[in-house]
């Protein structure tokens, strides 16, 4: 795999392709999303991550229809809200998402989380109704391509072995904390390939020493390095920043690689571990925060 840039991409499973480093917004209210995303397509990001849970998708979708650019060339994901599974639900809140974001098809939709709390005691029918609404939507053209996020290899098999399609994104944490070997082992053999979300351990990248040692050998930023180390981990990032000059900062990955040896010690922070539950953990919906 060889990026020379942000639009350099990664290819799926049904061939279509996404910019190899995408903007993050979670945490971003819909006018910080929106000046957010503006500005990032502005210095040259094509690819931009929301979701429903985020509350953020109409101050995407204006800066999108505002930004000026071919829409062909944007990527543009969001996630299913955990209250929405099954069938008919999934069915209901795409169109909603589509509507929020003023978009005619979206690039990448997400099955936010695998066991939600509604439906934990049967999640693996859940997994497979709410799957089945994605290949119906895949399918008649309203989504380029699908996948899933925080599914583990449980999780992915309910589907691989019980459905049509095979996802063709899944998107993790990942970062020197969280690097999922065995995870990425599985979906590099599906041809399914991975996201990193927060990919700069939401901001405590910057207080791990191992980080800021690379940082000085490498005279490059942590942020710097951790987008390294996932792109060489053929990993997709998703760095967010609210700041146009950090947007800039961890885009300037492409002329620089991490050395095999530094990788390695990088990927000892390992033993510090992900940050929140793990995703077999039932989750329940999200508080919209700024109401
Ligand atoms: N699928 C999921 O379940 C899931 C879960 C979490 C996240 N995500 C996605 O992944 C994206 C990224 O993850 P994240 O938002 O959790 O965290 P992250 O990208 O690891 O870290 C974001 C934090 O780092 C700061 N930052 C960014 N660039 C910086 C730089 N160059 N120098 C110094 N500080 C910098 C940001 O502050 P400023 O904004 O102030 O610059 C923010 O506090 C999310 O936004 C979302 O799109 C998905």
């Amino acid at each position: 795999m060889k990026f020379d840039n942000l639009t350099s991409s990664f290819s799926m499973n049904n061939g279509v392709t996404i910019p190899c480093i995408g903007l993050g917004t979670w945490k971003m209210n819909s006018e910080i999303a929106h000046k957010a995303v503006l500005e990032g397509i502005e210095v040259g990001y094509r690819h931009i991550d929301t979701a429903a849970a985020y509350f953020n998708e109409d101050g995407v979708g204006r800066a999108i229809k505002e930004a000026g650019i071919d829409r062909k060339e944007l990527f543009i994901t969001s996630k299913l809200a955990n209250t929405e599974h099954g069938y008919n639900k999934t069915l209901n809140a795409f169109d909603e998402s589509l509507n929020r974001l003023q978009l005619d098809y979206m690039d990448l939709y997400l099955i936010h989380w695998p066991v939600i709390e509604e439906h934990k005691d049967r999640y693996k029918e859940d997994i497979i109704e709410t799957w089945q609404a994605f290949e119906k939507l895949y399918k008649e053209g309203k989504i380029r391509s699908i996948g899933v996020s925080n599914f583990m290899i449980e999780h992915l098999d309910i589907i691989i072995n019980n459905t049509d399609l095979v996802p063709m994104v899944n998107q993790i944490q990942f970062n020197p904390r969280v690097i999922e070997e065995e995870l990425r082992a599985y979906c590099k053999q599906h041809n399914i390939v991975v996201e990193g979300w927060s990919p700069l351990v939401q901001g405590q990248a910057f207080e791990l020493e191992i980080l800021n040692t690379m940082a000085e050998k490498y005279n490059r930023s942590i942020a710097q390095i951790c987008i390294r180390f996932a792109l060489q981990n053929h990993v997709l990032p998703l760095p967010k920043t609210t700041h146009k000059d950090r947007m800039i900062e961890n885009a300037s990955v492409f002329d620089f690689e991490i050395s095999d040896e530094d990788m390695k010690e990088i990927s000892k922070l390992k033993a510090l571990g992900r940050l929140g539950s793990e995703p077999n953990i039932p989750r329940g919906g999200q508080q919209n925060p700024s109401k």
